[in-house]
């Protein structure tokens, strides 16, 4: 059995004091969501105040990416020895990351390597543009995604995928619960081809892109999808709860 996953993504949104406002506002009603496993993704500098803040709930905490170093001369970042001791997910090659900052499959595959030897549990995006949709490329991207980002990686059994068709995310324009459920069945295949029937069955697969407290039902209801990592919708805490409570419902 797998339990659902619903993970917020805040992305570049909340200074500290917006970030502690937000998970205080959420808190004690998501952590009383029970059945579903509640994650959130605040910005690296807000991360040590929620984990205080969090402490003896159920909600679990999770950064937005990592260097793949440990430690050295790379100004500006941060690494997953570094957030080990804070925090349990780390979301790596989200699109917008491979869009605007370079983070090609090789650069994934490091991140994701390094995250594990930290012991973080990682949350490899993939997912197509919206040419490759319409040239009907999407199973071939996604497949080569999750080929080389998990290239010589090990079955981790903290290992998540999410699927995010580029084209859904923050515009509103959601895939179909279907169109979603077939193409995180091939991940889920793909997964087989890895690492084996057992690891395919085991690994939850999230889908990402405009999900809502009004979609909610429509993704999480499909056969194949484990969950949702939602942007803008995770900021408001009456519609993150209820894409929760809804998860938890069904
Ligand atoms: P969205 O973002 O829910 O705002 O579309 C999803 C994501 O990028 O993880």
């Amino acid at each position: 059995m797998r339990i659902p996953l619903i993970a917020g993504n805040w992305k570049m949104n909340t200074t500290v004091f917006e970030a502690v406002k937000l998970v205080n506002d959420m808190k004690s009603r998501l952590d009383a969501v029970t059945k579903v496993e509640k994650l959130v993704c605040p910005p690296f500098i807000s991360l040590s105040k929620i984990s205080e803040i969090l402490k003896g709930t159920s909600i679990r905490l999770g950064a937005q990416n990592c260097h793949f170093m440990e430690k050295g001369a790379y100004t500006g970042e941060v690494s997953p020895v570094m957030l080990a001791g804070i925090c349990e997910y780390v979301i790596l090659g989200h699109s917008e990351r491979r869009q605007y900052f370079g983070d090609t499959n090789e650069v994934v595959n490091k991140k994701i390597k390094a995250a594990i030897s930290a012991g973080l549990k990682p949350i490899l995006c993939v997912g197509e543009s919206l040419q490759e949709n319409e040239a009907g490329k999407t199973g071939e991207v996604v497949t080569n995604q999750m080929r080389g980002s998990l290239s010589g990686i090990e079955f981790n059994p903290g290992l998540v995928i999410a699927y995010e068709p580029v084209w859904a995310i923050g515009t509103g324009k959601a895939a179909t619960g279907k169109q979603a459920n077939e193409t995180i069945g091939l991940v889920r295949r793909t997964l087989a081809g890895l690492y084996g029937e057992k690891a395919a069955v085991e690994v939850r697969i999230l889908y990402g892109g405009s999900v809502t407290a009004a979609n909610t039902t429509e993704f999480l209801s499909q056969p194949e999808i484990d969950g949702a990592l939602v942007g803008g919708a995770s900021l408001k805490p009456d519609e993150f709860i209820s894409i929760a409570k809804q998860t938890a419902a069904l």
